[in-house]
């Protein structure tokens, strides 16, 4: 494999990097770290007379100056001592400025700093030059304790700063079980981009000197936030200044303790709001107390009670007499046969595999001890009213809410193109179901998401059929599969606006990891159910919604169709989301949560959901999973935010590779926001996120004003102009040559997930090898024969432009309406009918069928039938078939499709049971 295109491409050696070039500020520290390298490394070569001296120089001085402005949010290397680092070059100590920035460019991309301290004086330099640990005497850092920081936020002299810093150093101790250094800034501002600059700041102190804006250039805050954050500030007193930075820091990075120390009086303070500190300190010298507090608030995120009860079981001698033979592994030491099974595993495994529900451990099913606590922690963590763990996956977690909140008749609104699960937990709740469709994205053989007008429509016209009172549910997949994001906030809204107790169930299947990152944090179901609660309660709201009442009297549906609709604030919030942790972080296979934001579950659900969940769970769930959701959960609130980054960097990467590469952009193409959201959803215009002339565009903007987002983790490639389509790409191609994996394919794309684990390396290596098929496509073209290139010209059209329109969602057929001047189907009537053989036929796919449905046969499917892709029901039984759904399944080159058997056809119900029927 040749090449070996660079990820960036590194600038010209006068450049220095900068914001618009790069996503992220990590990545643009480390790339100016290395540049320093570079050119300090360049500069000890040249010795003292070297004719590049002056350039070098420049250059170098150049890079200090804008490191400094990153640096003074970090504890390593330290401003002083990178103030060190600036002064060697002025007194020309070229050599061991070039070993120093070696020395603090390894450590930043190993992460040595963490596990010890890296000596910075010259004078120290009998230490290996390398950043790199493995060779090197430990210190007091490296006894295996987790390492962070704690922003302390004071306008200090240099002098106070240094006592700042030792007072809190004295008060360390052996046993202490994590290691932090500080970082001292002055003002609010400094506060917020130390937050979104630094992952490894777990606390935040807030001392009563603080200003509120910064000396330095805080181009990232407009960035990630809008400075209007803290504009709203400048009419408050600094004294105010303090709690409203908790609110800030609540809003940035809400896992983050945030210590408030005042110098007011106790009754000054108890009529005061003091925002979403952790705790307050009257007295700014106590630093034993406050040290104590810093370790105490990370270790309440560290803490994993259930993990940790196993562990502790699987160490207590017992003697098993209940099911379970693996338990200790006892069947497998014994066997002569299946001994490979515990050296593949190792011992741990089976010593915490047990059926206890006993002894240190608890019970999924009745929750009252480790299992109970861990569920709460999770339930912080995710921002919930209260958190439940499934070990069989979000298909189950659909349908336990779908059970513990949908009576049989009740209506339920949802995406047609939603996950299986949702449909077969129809079919058991009986509901009468309304589905909604998706735009859809005919060129590329995929749906976008349900526009807000569509969901309002159907609410309307129920309300106008008088039906209102029998919609329970909205339900919607956010983000889809191919990473399309919902404002969620505001569709609840508008949709409270028409029912004020409507129920919503937000399939976040794919979207755990994005409560850790503030741009994708609004867009979750829990982060904007908590908005809007808080909304609705304030008067500005009551006042703005009487208005719009007043304006709305009369108004026709057109014109509501078209207002942004005001929710009463009688309205009751009631959120549900369900989700895979398995799917975008760590956990074992299967393991999900459920998320609960109801302000009427305690009243109204609380039973039904109990029952709901004995229903489906398991009376031997896995523990193994439970654990690895706890352990799941310590690591988002600890380092959540910093892994999620790096998930949307890397991905970014992958956008920008594939953009700028000369060979690749020849026959792949990224889908960006403007091909996969329609230009009517897109209010901020931003079509892409990254542009090759502009550099990066206003991602985080388009995610503040748009209806729908592009989640940019997920990223569509458009294979097309390849010749190959999605399926024979995905098995022949990348899996069989290469051994990549991906899991869903269109006609003419295929997705590729990045996720928190997704590294550097196999970023590049996915560039390479595309790089590479792209070259083997130049080189086969090159000696096409005239008729080959014809033919190769055929399929490209054939996939890129002749792609069967995606089918609508005809009807249900009347005899499974129950009201005919309603849509609502009554899916469950019409699954269980065709449980019996004599009510069901099957007719061959092909152009006899769309004869006959063309001339006005009429046919109503038995069963669900899913092609694998697109991956959902292009059919659900009682739905009536329709000539453009036989015409899209037989333009489907997909091999796989449930339901449908290609030996006898498709499963229809017979003429006289449709005619009994109704
Ligand atoms: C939108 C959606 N919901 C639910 C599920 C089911 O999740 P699980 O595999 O955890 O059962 C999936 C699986 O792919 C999905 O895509």
């Amino acid at each position: 494999m040749g090449g070996g295109y660079q990820l960036s491409a590194r600038d010209s050696i006068t450049k220095v990097p900068s914001l618009s070039e790069h996503f992220s500020a990590t990545q643009l520290r480390m790339d100016r770290w290395s540049a320093l390298r570079e050119t300090t490394e360049a500069l000890a070569r040249e010795g003292t007379s070297g004719k590049n001296i002056t350039r070098l120089r420049e250059r170098a001085a150049a890079l200090f100056e804008a490191l400094e402005t990153i640096e003074r949010y970090f504890a390593f290397p330290g401003l002083s001592a990178f103030q060190n680092l600036r002064r060697l070059l002025d007194l020309n100590g070229h050599e061991e400025l070039a070993l120093l920035v070696r020395r603090v460019a390894r450590a930043l991309a190993s992460g040595a700093y963490r596990r010890r301290a890296i000596p910075l004086v010259p004078e120290e330099s009998e230490f290996d030059d390398l950043g790199d640990d493995t060779t090197l005497p430990s210190d007091k850092r490296s006894l295996g304790r987790p390492y962070f920081e704690v922003l302390i936020v004071d306008d200090v002299s240099d002098q106070q700063e240094r006592y700042l810093r030792s007072a809190l150093q004295a008060m360390r101790r052996d046993e202490d079980p994590f290691i932090y250094e500080t970082v001292i800034v002055p003002s609010v501002e400094d506060v917020l981009v130390g937050i979104l600059f630094n992952r490894d700041v777990q606390a935040v102190v807030i001392r009563p000197g603080l200003k509120l804006r910064s000396q330095n250039d805080v181009e990232i805050l407009d960035h990630f936030l809008s400075r209007s954050a803290t504009e709203a500030l400048e009419e408050l007193y600094p004294s105010e200044y303090g709690p409203e930075t908790c609110r800030l820091i609540a809003r940035v990075r809400p896992e983050i303790d945030a210590y408030l120390i005042t110098d007011h009086s106790a009754e000054d303070i108890a009529g005061m709001d003091l925002g979403l500190c952790r705790r307050v300190f009257y007295n700014q010298e106590d630093f034993l107390e406050l040290h104590l507090n810093i370790l105490r608030g990370v270790n309440r995120r560290y803490r994993t009670p259930f993990f940790n009860a196993l562990k502790e079981y699987s160490k207590q001698p017992t003697g098993v007499f209940h099911a379970l033979p693996i338990s200790r592994g006892k069947s497998i030491s014994r066997s002569h046969w299946i001994q490979d099974m515990g050296a593949f595993y190792g011992p741990n495994i089976f010593m915490a595999e047990t059926s206890a529900t006993s002894g240190g451990l608890d019970s999924l099913l009745e929750p009252r001890g480790p299992i109970k606590e861990a569920q709460e922690l999770a339930a912080r963590a995710f921002g919930a009213r209260r958190t439940y763990f499934a070990t069989n996956g979000t298909s189950t977690c659909n349908k336990i809410v779908v059970q513990a909140i949908v009576r049989p008749g009740d209506i339920v609104l949802l995406d047609r193109d939603c996950h299986k699960s949702h449909h077969y937990g129809m079919v058991l709740a009986g509901a009468s179901v309304v589905y909604m469709e998706s735009y859809p994205l005919h060129e590329y053989s995929m749906y976008g998401a349900v526009p807000l007008k569509e969901i309002k429509r159907h609410l309307l016209r129920l309300k106008a059929a008088g039906q209102l009172d029998r919609v329970r549910m909205v339900l919607l997949t956010n983000c889809t599969f191919d990473g399309i994001v919902y404002d969620v906030e505001r569709v609840m809204e508008e949709c409270l606006a028409i029912k004020p107790d409507l129920v919503f169930l937000w399939d976040e299947a794919w979207f755990a990891f994005a409560r850790f990152t503030p741009t994708y944090r609004r867009r979750t179901a829990m982060a904007a159910a908590e908005t809007l609660k808080e909304r609705l309660r304030a008067p500005e709201h009551a006042a703005a919604w009487e208005q719009q009442q007043k304006s709305l009297a009369d108004a026709d549906e057109e014109t509501l169709l078209n207002t942004r609709l005001i929710a009463p604030p009688h309205a009751r919030v009631r959120v549900y989301a369900t989700q895979s942790t398995h799917k975008t972080l760590t956990s074992l296979r299967q393991g999900s949560m459920i998320h609960v934001h109801d302000q009427d579950f305690r009243g109204e659900v609380e039973e039904a959901f109990h029952e709901a969940y004995m229903t489906h769970t398991s009376t031997s769930p896995n523990y193994q999973i439970i654990a690895s959701l706890d352990v799941g959960r310590r690591q988002v609130e600890l380092e959540g935010f910093d892994f999620v980054q790096r998930q949307i960097e890397t991905a970014m990467a992958i956008r920008r590779a594939v953009a700028t590469h000369p060979l690749i952009s020849k026959y792949f193409k990224v889908l960006t926001a403007g091909d996969m959201i329609p230009e009517q959803f897109r209010q901020s215009g931003v079509t892409s996120y990254y542009d090759a002339e502009q550099g990066w565009q206003d991602f985080w903007r388009s995610w503040r004003e748009d209806e729908f987002v592009l989640d940019p983790t997920r990223i569509t490639l458009l294979i097309g102009r390849t010749g190959w389509d999605g399926d024979t790409f995905k098995n022949k191609i990348l899996m069989d040559r290469y051994g990549i994996q991906i899991n869903k394919t269109s006609r003419n794309t295929v997705l590729f997930m990045t996720n928190i684990g997704t590294t550097r390396s196999s970023v590049a290596y996915l560039i390479e090898v595309l790089a590479e098929i792209a070259r083997d496509l130049d080189t086969i073209h090159e000696e096409d024969s005239r008729m080959e290139r014809r033919a190769w010209e055929r399929r490209v059209q054939s996939l890129v432009h002749d792609v069967p329109p995606l089918p609508d969602f005809s009807a249900f057929h009347p005899a499974f309406r129950p009201e005919p001047n309603l849509p609502a189907g009554d899916l469950r009537s019409a699954f269980f009918l065709s449980y019996d053989e004599t009510h069901c036929d099957y007719v061959d796919l092909g152009p006899d069928l769309l004869a006959r449905l063309e001339e006005g046969e009429e046919m109503v499917s038995a069963a669900f039938v899913i092609p694998y892709p697109p991956g959902f029901p292009i059919l659900v039984p009682g739905q009536i078939i329709s000539a453009e759904i036989v015409r899209f399944m037989m333009a489907l080159d997909v091999t796989e499709i449930h339901g449908y058997r290609p030996d006898l056809g498709l499963r229809i119900f017979t003429p006289d049971v449709l005619a009994d029927k109704q």
